[in-house]
């Protein structure tokens, strides 16, 4: 961002014209993230911003607005310049700690409630939580589930949990550290969900944006498919007869995820496309 000069006094909208241009050649969102941001720092919602394009901006203000615009102009995602990013119905927090729950991974809460539907106090299992965003997105639709959410990472189950307190869900999920089904004691689920780090570790796009994101979130060995198999490989051992596992996946692994779920011996797996019609979501059952 340019930097503003301190001693004249700054509108609203002179420092989103400024912030703009400092952004425009790093993202592809400048108008949005320069408004995030200074709503953040004004402690206000967007509306505001245009309600007040004249309103001047303190000093605190605009010592606050500076340096996030600085940081967002080496490409650091705006959510953690936030610490929260909306997810389903739940604003969550994220640190550098868990990854950004993505709109993507909404198609697999939809889908996961459309298993449960016809169950009460559904049994279900969220291998690898890291913000909880699958594990209390399904929690706060449905009361009546017994969620058990396990992560590797004991700092994203930190997080995890900030979360479940913010939303008054910490009684309805049960919070456990395990690498995939190593700690967990149950075995008769009627749903396990997952969104597991599936990225190549060689992809470049590893050098992008997500760069800040936590690499044991994001990438996994053999083409990204090693952490995809171990969870398909024991979620029959783990699943009632007629019980559905659900995972997301790269949207070039949807082949793979399937020959996965033969593999392992999962009935009828189906891919599911999510809105840009890539095939994102693969979903397979215990039934004959
Ligand atoms: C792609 S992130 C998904 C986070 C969250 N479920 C979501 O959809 O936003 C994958 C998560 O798997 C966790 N993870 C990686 N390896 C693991 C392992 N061996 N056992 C359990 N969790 C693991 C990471 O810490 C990370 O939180």
């Amino acid at each position: 961002m340019q930097q503003l000069n301190k001693p004249l006094l700054i509108t609203i909208s002179q420092a989103l014209k400024s912030a703009r241009k400092a952004l425009e050649k790093t993202s592809d969102t400048p108008t949005l993230d320069a408004e995030l941001l200074l709503a953040h720092c004004l402690d206000k919602n967007q509306t505001y911003l245009h309600t007040w394009p004249e309103k001047q901006l303190s000093d605190n203000q605009l010592n606050c607005f500076e340096p996030l615009i600085e940081k967002r102009k080496t490409d650091y995602p705006v959510a953690y310049l936030l610490g929260h990013k909306p997810f389903w119905t739940l604003d969550l927090i994220v640190t550098e700690d868990v990854l950004i729950p993505r709109p993507e991974t909404e198609l697999l809460v939809e889908t996961a409630l459309e298993k449960i539907q016809n169950i009460y106090n559904p049994k279900i299992l969220d291998l690898g939580t890291g913000s909880g965003a699958i594990a209390l997105a399904l929690a706060s639709e449905r009361p009546d589930a017994k969620i058990t959410a396990s992560d590797y990472s004991k700092k994203a189950l930190t997080v995890a949990h900030r979360n479940a307190q913010k939303h008054d869900l910490t009684n309805n999920v049960n919070f456990i550290q395990s690498d995939w089904y190593s700690n967990v004691s149950t075995s008769n689920f009627d749903l396990i969900v997952s969104n597991p780090p599936y990225i190549n570790p060689q992809d470049s796009h590893l050098k992008t944006t997500i760069r800040f994101e936590p690499f044991q979130a994001l990438a996994a060995k053999n083409n990204g498919l090693a952490d995809i198999e171990k969870i398909i490989q024991k979620a029959k051992s783990h699943l009632k007869q007629g019980g559905f596992l659900i995972i997301e996946h790269g949207f070039d692994q949807a082949e793979d995820t399937l020959d996965l779920m033969h593999k392992y011996y999962l009935s009828k797996p189906k891919n599911l496309t999510d809105l840009n019609n890539n095939p994102r979501i693969t979903y397979a059952t215990t039934s004959p």
